[in-house]
Formats: structure tokens, C-alpha cells, sequence
């Protein structure tokens, strides 16, 4: 359906979120005719730029797009008249986030759209603003009277990440936040609840009989979780110094696949319904304690990634040479309830690793008893479920058969679903569901603020620990290499191996 009239609001319209993922999945839900004509965008920023300008940028971004690849949108051209409906209904507004006069002339300007562009008084607030300017532009909006919903007319704010850097800050900032809004006008972003193959987990799990008997205690021996990057900081040391990888990945994005595989099913897929289950997830992973053996820091040393030479954190731009952030974290962690009791589930997440890939992988008990005993059988293998979020989106499931043949002989087949050869899908962003699901005031795969707040209350022992501790632990790894060795003694300890990743 198409999404009802409005004016989206960003604030940061000169800003590189605002030109990499914003306007591509503007874009997208324009060609898959998700925008009504009462739509406009409104662009603000602290830069001196005019409309023209701005659409220039966007435009000079998209066909960087197409003629150079890469980045979060992939097209072999644009559809101009789509473009052209989109960037016909832009607007500007110079102003400076803290100073009131910028929201005065929002809201005229706003109230204009309302009148003229039959944009119904619906307006969505998107913050791709630096983080301290969250409660300042969320403050400025209440004072400006422009929040209040009256007459069926709807106020939103879509807040990305990173929502608060440990538990007090994000009280802090919900707190705040929640003085101006109320809790269903916020939408706190996850990218990852955007991708179809994390959306998908759902799916997996409760829209099949198959696999639900078996997702418990009784028949999964572990879980592990892994996102590996081939990127390394980039231009981003300034803002990874204060970060690290746990921060960056670990409270938002892999817990969003945790308590995706972990949430008992919901009464119904209602936006309250789904976040009070994946809250009980988080909320049940064990506290960790002292001396903190289950979760393994690192820090990439110089190697060789994709074949290409590359620095040292230590030697990246705008980071200290005796640096103790982590660019790669290792976690086992237990998940204390009725279904997971003795479950472990292993994360793993790192900048500069040997190869892209994010990956749910579900190990299976083995059978209980081995009848294929004797010289003529190789070494039985575990049943593997994998979920392949990115590259390769797909899932497959891994057993033994019977190799043809005289002889009993068995070999690991797979039986694979690839969402390539199933699926003809429209080039997606991820961020172009979030957008519309705004739009319809479906909140169901943004986070709420007891979801956020239960995120760092789990990760905090080991912030905790690792700020009292400095460097304590902390191993190197190659860059383009599998992560540091103390990750893979995390599970040898148990018999347990990481699957590779090649
Ligand atoms: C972002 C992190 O939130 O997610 C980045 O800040 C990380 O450091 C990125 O690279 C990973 O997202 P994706 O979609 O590329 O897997």
C-alpha cells in the first residue's frame, strides 16, 4: 500500500547518511510506488546550500552509485521520472540545530506544505544528526510546539544509532527524549532489522512447523552468531576510539540476531507483542562476571585484507599508537531460561577479517548413538542450520547421506535455499522498509527503549571491566585473518570449533 501523505524532515540533509542510504531508499520507494503525492522532503542543515545544491548532491551520489558500484545501493541506472518525482518535492532550510529561530521557520514552512502540498499535517523527524544533537533537536521540536499529534495527525522521530555509548547515557538519553515524546513516536533505528534476511528469521521460525520443535535445549548443542568485516576503520578512527567493536556491533545489531533466534513466539506480530519477547531474550543473558575468560578483545595488526596491504589500528588516522580500543570481540554467553538453559550461544563481530560475512549458524545434537562405527566411515558430522544474513543471502542445512557407492560411506550434503535463484527482488537498502514502516506507524522493527536500555545493561560488565583494565587481554590479530587465537580457545575449551571463514 502506499504510505499516507507527509513531510519527512531530515535533519543532517548535507550529511554522508543522508547521501549514502536515505536518498537511495527514497529513491526505491518511489519506483516501488510507495509514495503517495502528498509526500515532500524537507532538508535541514547548518550548511549555507540552496535546494539546487542539494539535489545535485544527492543526484551526483546516485550516479556514483551506478557508475562506480558499491556502497548500500546497487542499480545499473537511474529511472529518471522516479528521480524527478523525488527531487521535485525537496525543500531546504538553513539553519543551526540549537538555535530556536531554526524551528520557527520549520514549522511555517511545514504548516505551508500542510496547506498547499496536501501533506496532512503528518510529519516524520529523521535525526541523521551527530549523537549530542539528539536531545537537543528533539527538545527544540517540543518547544516549538511541533511534536503534539492532534486530530488524527501523526509526529514521528527516527533516531539512528548510536543510541547513548553505555547503560547511563542511554537512560540518560531516553530520559530526555521521553520528556518531549511519547514512547510511540520514537523510532530508534537497527539497519540490521532492515535486512530481508534478518526480518526472515521470523519467518523461519513461525511460519513453518519444521524447525520450531527443534529450536531448544534438547536437540541444539550451540549457536554461533558471526558478522565479519573486511573493512577496517576507514576514515572513521575519531568516532571508533570511543566506540570499539563491542559498542559498535554488539548491544544493537548482533543482539538483534540473538534474541531474533532466541524469543519465544509472540502472541501476534504486532509491534508490542514482538519487542516484549526479543526484550526477554536480552534480558536473560547471564550477568557476566570476573574474570570476564568468556568474552576475548582484539586488535588487528597489519596484514594483507582481499590482497591489499593495510595498517595497523594503531597506524589508522585519529587513533592514539598505544590505543586499547577492540576492533574484534568474542563472546560466550548463556542465555538463562527454559529454553536455553546450557545452550552457549558464541558472537563474534570484527573490522579487517579474512572475509565479508554474517552468518547465524545453529549446530545440531549429534545423533545419539553411531552405528556407522568401523574403517569404511568417515568421521560423522554435526547437523548444521545456517543462516546466511550477508553476502549470499540463503539457508542451508547440513546432514549426512550415504555416498553412492559399494561401500557405506558417508558424506555432508547440503540442502540450500539462495535467495538469488528464489527471489527476483528488487534492489533493497534496508533502510527504504524502515522508512515506510515509519511512515505507517509500524513500529515493530525499531527498538524500544527497554529493548536499548537491556542491550547495554548486558554488555556493561564487560565496558565495566575492560575501562578498569586497560589493555588487559587485549590480543592482536593479523589483519585478513580469522580474529585473534584467544577467540578460538573460547570454544576448544568446550570441543568446540568457529566455523571457518572461507
Ligand atoms: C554500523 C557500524 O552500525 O554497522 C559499522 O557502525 C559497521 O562499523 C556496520 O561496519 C555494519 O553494517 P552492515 O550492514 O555493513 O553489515
Amino acid at each position: 500500500a502506499v504510505a499516507p501523505p507527509c513531510a519527512m524532515v531530515i535533519f543532517g540533509a548535507g550529511g554522508d547518511l543522508t547521501k549514502r542510504l536515505v536518498a537511495p531508499a527514497l529513491y526505491n520507494l518511489v519506483t516501488a510506488k510507495r509514495l503517495p503525492d502528498g509526500f515532500r522532503l524537507v532538508g535541514v542543515d547548518h550548511g549555507n546550500r540552496t535546494v539546487d545544491d542539494w539535489r545535485k548532491t544527492l543526484t551526483d551520489m546516485m550516479n556514483e552509485f551506478v557508475t562506480k558500484g558499491g556502497g548500500e545501493f546497487e542499480a545499473d541506472s537511474i529511472d529518471q521520472t522516479a528521480w524527478r518525482w523525488l527531487t521535485d518535492r525537496m525543500s531546504y532550510l538553513q539553519g543551526d540545530f540549537e538555535d530556536p529561530q531554526t524551528y520557527s521557520r520549520l514549522k511555517e514552512h511545514l504548516a505551508g506544505l500542510d496547506k498547499t502540498a496536501g501533506t496532512a499535517g503528518n510529519h516524520l523527524f529523521y535525526l541523521a544528526v551527530a549523537p549530542r544533537f539528539f536531545s537537543i533537536v528533539v527538545d527544540a521540536l517540543g518547544t516549538a510546539g511541533m511534536v503534539t499529534e492532534e486530530g488524527g495527525q501523526w509526529r514521528r522521530v527516527v533516531i539512528e544509532k548510536p543510541f547513548g555509548h553505555d547503560l547511563p547515557s542511554a537512560k540518560a538519553l531516553n530520559a530526555a527524549i521521553l520528556k518531549t515524546l511519547q514512547e510511540h513516536q520514537v523510532y530508534r533505528m537497527d539497519h540490521f532489522l532492515g535486512k530481508e534476511t534478518v526480518q526472515n528469521i521470523m519467518a523461519l521460525r513461525f511460519a513453518n512447523g519444521l524447525f520450531e520443535p527443534l529450536w531448544n535445549r534438547q536437540h541444539i548443542d550451540h549457536v554461533q552468531i558471526t558478522a565479519a568485516e573486511t573493512v577496517g576503520v576507514e576514515r572513521r578512527g575519531k568516532f571508533y576510539e570511543q566506540t570499539g567493536a563491542m559498542r559498535d556491533m554488539v548491544p544493537n545489531h548482533m543482539f538483534q540476531l540473538l534474541s531474533l533466534i532466541g524469543m519465544e513466539p509472540p502472541i501476534s506480530f504486532d509491534a508490542e507483542a514482538v519487542r516484549d519477547k526479543k526484550a526477554e531474550v536480552i534480558q536473560a543473558i547471564r550477568p557476566v562476571r570476573w574474570p570476564m575468560r568468556d568474552a576475548v578483545r582484539g586488535q588487528y595488526d597489519g596484514g594483507t585484507v582481499l590482497g591489499k596491504p593495510v595498517n595497523p589500528y594503531r597506524r589508522e588516522p585519529d587513533v592514539a599508537p598505544d590505543s586499547n580500543t577492540e576492533t574484534y570481540i568474542a563472546w560466550k554467553l548463556q542465555i538463562d531460561n527454559w529454553r536455553w538453559a546450557g545452550v552457549p550461544f558464541y558472537l563474534r563481530t570484527g573490522k579487517y577479517l579474512k572475509r565479508r560475512w554474517t552468518e547465524v549458524a545453529i549446530r545440531f545434537h549429534q545423533a545419539p548413538y553411531t552405528l556407522f562405527r568401523g574403517t569404511h566411515v568417515e568421521k560423522m558430522n554435526p547437523n548444521w542450520m545456517i543462516l546466511r544474513i550477508q553476502p549470499d543471502e540463503g539457508i542451508a542445512l547440513q546432514f549426512a547421506a550415504k555416498r553412492p557407492g559399494p561401500t557405506v560411506t558417508l558424506g555432508n550434503v547440503s540442502m540450500d535455499f539462495a535467495y538469488k535463484t528464489y527471489f527476483a527482488s528488487a534492489p533493497s537498502t534496508g533502510y527504504e522498509t524502515l522508512i515506510y514502516d515509519c511512515m505507517i506507524g509500524d513500529a515493530t522493527l525499531f527498538q524500544r527503549a527497554d529493548n536499548i536500555e537491556a542491550g547495554w545493561r548486558a554488555v556493561q560488565p564487560i565496558l565495566d571491566f575492560w575501562a578498569s583494565n586497560p589493555g588487559k587481554g587485549l590480543a592482536t590479530y593479523a589483519a585478513g585473518s580469522d580474529g585473534p587465537a584467544a577467540a578460538d580457545e573460547l570454544l576448544e575449551r568446550a570441543g568446540r570449533d568457529w566455523r571457518p571463514l572461507e
